[in-house]
């Protein structure tokens, strides 16, 4: 029980895990849903338009009768990953963390798109595999550093530039694109309303979801 300084002990989990009751087939509830669970991993420095493409296509997806669920970099840093600093071990943990949770809630059958610079290919390869190759897609948000620079939404390239912020992706930290991305967006040509329509009809032509308000592409 518990030990001279009151805290409960600590037993290794595994030990209490028993997989004794089947999980529901995913299919039975995407079948309820009328949609099927996947991952728009969107990926691109800072300031390349994830979380604005994110939002908007969320949004898009909700007004048109689907379940989507935006994860942004900032929301999880300040709260599921506020543990996690910038180490390379941190960045890892923090990209494996976010996976998982992309990944349950692919399994709810929910479009998830998920919003993080991502910088490393080895990460992202990480989450592929953990989330699946069938429902994972990589999202290229394919803008220029002088583009996302005088964009600068936040005003990060301007500290990192006053030097205030160390290891700032693009600038002073590397930046590995995607070879092989299923998307790619260049944002700097591309408008806001075009990704998302590019998007939705993306996941709708693989069979995720049936887009009930087809527009015309902007
Ligand atoms: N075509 C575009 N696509 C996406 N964002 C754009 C575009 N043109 C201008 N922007 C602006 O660029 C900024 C992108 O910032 P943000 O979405 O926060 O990027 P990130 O999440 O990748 O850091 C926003 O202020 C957005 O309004
Ligand atoms: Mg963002």
């Amino acid at each position: 029980m518990s030990t001279s300084t009151n805290q409960p002990e600590r037993t290794p989990p595994e030990r209490h895990i028993f997989n004794q009751v089947a999980p529901m087939d995913r299919s039975v509830r995407e079948t309820a849903m009328n949609q099927r669970g996947c991952v728009l991993w969107l990926t691109g420095l800072s300031g390349s338009g994830k979380s604005t493409i994110s939002r908007a296509l969320e949004m898009s997806l909700v007004a048109d009768g689907h379940v989507a669920f935006v994860l942004d970099g900032d929301e999880i840093r300040s709260g599921l990953n506020k543990d996690l600093g910038f180490s390379p071990q941190d960045r890892q943990e923090n990209i494996r963390r976010i996976s998982e949770i992309a990944k349950l809630f692919a399994d709810c059958g929910v479009i998830c798109i998920t919003a993080f610079i991502s910088p490393l290919k080895a990460h992202r390869k990480m989450a592929r595999e953990l989330i699946g190759n069938d429902r994972f897609f990589e999202v290229f948000l394919d803008a220029d550093v002088s583009v996302c620079e005088r964009r600068d939404p936040k005003g990060l390239y301007r500290k990192a530039r006053a030097g205030k912020i160390p290891e700032f992706t693009g600038l002073t930290s590397g930046y590995e694109p995607p070879e092989n991305p299923d998307i790619c967006i260049d944002t700097a040509s591309s408008t806001i309303e075009q990704s998302v329509w590019h998007l939705a009809h993306y996941i709708a032509s693989k069979g995720f979801i049936t887009l009930r308000v087809s527009d015309p592409e902007p």
